[in-house]
């Protein structure tokens, strides 16, 4: 079978998406993956141009992005033609431009399977606010949270002031001040005051016309669980995130040595069972499938859970949680790629 592997991307996080292609282009080329999968890389520029196979495998091999030039409408349509010869794609692409069913869209429209969400799953767990919609519906517990539109920030300089009081009234302190399309806490401020407030507001409207504003959760402990599967999905042991940060920012995220993993983490196995109860209920609830990253914040004192979000690509590189999850409920790195390929083309 043809494999496309899809990575790079217009996103801030083009450089993982570089990692996980990497570390899923090994494994499909291990074992016995090697004989059922040719594996073809395509690699989207951060100015969304597509490469052929060979500049792609370039940058595979170094793992460095390339230079990000100006470029025509025309070179933005132009596809390699190689691409015409995939039978099913693995899009490994983090965050806007490739999580968030624009890719999904294409692929749909050519109809060729790929790996993962469709374009309903991929933009619903991409907007927070969406998301937290669709969950609340679904009934799974979540932050107190308000929409923000950017109109209401920069627009009129009356309305602002009002809704910074409204944000106080409702959400109050310390609260989380999000733009509502990003991953890897790209725009995320955390807000202890009025001065702080107006400043991550006016941050996050930069970065998107949605925003959210959620109320602060303090004593947590921050876990994650991973499903795979599509009609009927499986959820895997739960991990744990640990950190010294005030929060899990971009820098705590990508830093070596800033953060652990914790697998499996040390909880309650009621609370484990409830964490993957939920986790596959929110995959459902938004029309996931094949992979995603459920995250959740568990608070010891008060027992609570409620869920943070979901990641319907999340990193995939040697080292991540996702990956490193399904290892230590059973399912190695190069039996997981083949599952998500055999899932996709089912
Ligand atoms: P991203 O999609 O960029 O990963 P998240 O919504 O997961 O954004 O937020 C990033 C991090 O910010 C979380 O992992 C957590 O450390 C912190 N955080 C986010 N929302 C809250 C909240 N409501 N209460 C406490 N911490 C939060
Ligand atoms: N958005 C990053 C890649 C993750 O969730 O793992
Ligand atoms: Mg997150």
């Amino acid at each position: 079978m043809r494999v496309g592997l899809l990575f790079g991307g217009c996103s801030g996080e083009h450089e993982v998406s570089i990692k996980s292609a990497q570390a899923i282009a090994k494994a499909l080329a291990s074992g016995d993956n090697q004989t059922k999968y040719q594996v073809t890389p395509f690699y989207i520029q951060k100015n969304g141009v597509w490469l052929g196979p060979e500049a792609s495998q370039n940058v595979l091999s170094q793992g460095l992005p390339l230079g990000d030039q100006p470029v025509t409408p025309q070179q933005r349509w132009q596809f390699p033609s190689a691409a015409a010869q995939m039978d099913v794609w693995f899009p490994i692409l983090h965050g806007p431009n490739g999580e968030d069913g624009t890719v999904q869209g294409l692929f749909s429209l050519m109809q060729v399977p790929y790996v993962g969400s469709g374009v309903l799953g991929s933009c619903v767990g991409m907007d927070k606010l969406a998301m937290k919609m669709v969950f609340e519906q679904a009934g799974l517990p979540q932050v107190n949270y308000m929409g923000v539109e950017r109109g209401e920030i920069w627009s009129n300089p009356c309305v602002f002031p009002a809704l910074c009081d409204k944000i106080e009234a409702q959400v109050g302190y310390p609260c989380f001040v999000k733009p509502a399309n990003l991953g890897s806490s790209v725009g995320i401020a955390k807000v202890r005051n009025r001065t702080e407030l107006e400043v991550a507001l006016d941050n996050a409207a930069s970065y998107d016309r949605r925003i959210i504003v959620e109320a602060g959760l303090t004593d947590i402990r921050e876990v994650e669980c991973a499903v795979l599967g599509n009609d009927n999905p499986q959820a895997s042991v739960v991990g744990e995130i640990t950190y010294d940060s005030d929060f899990y920012d971009y820098e705590t995220k990508y830093t070596d040595g800033r953060s652990q993993m914790h697998i499996p983490a040390d909880l309650p196995p009621e609370v484990v069972s409830k964490i993957q109860t939920m986790a596959i209920q929110a995959f459902k609830a938004i029309d996931a499938a094949g992979l995603g990253r459920l995250d959740f914040f568990y608070q010891p004192a008060t027992g609570h859970i409620v869920i943070n979000e979901i990641n319907t690509l999340p990193g995939f590189t040697a080292f991540s949680m996702y990956p490193e999850l399904w290892r230590a409920s059973g399912v190695e790195f190069p039996s997981l790629v083949d599952r998500l390929l055999q899932l996709a083309v089912a």
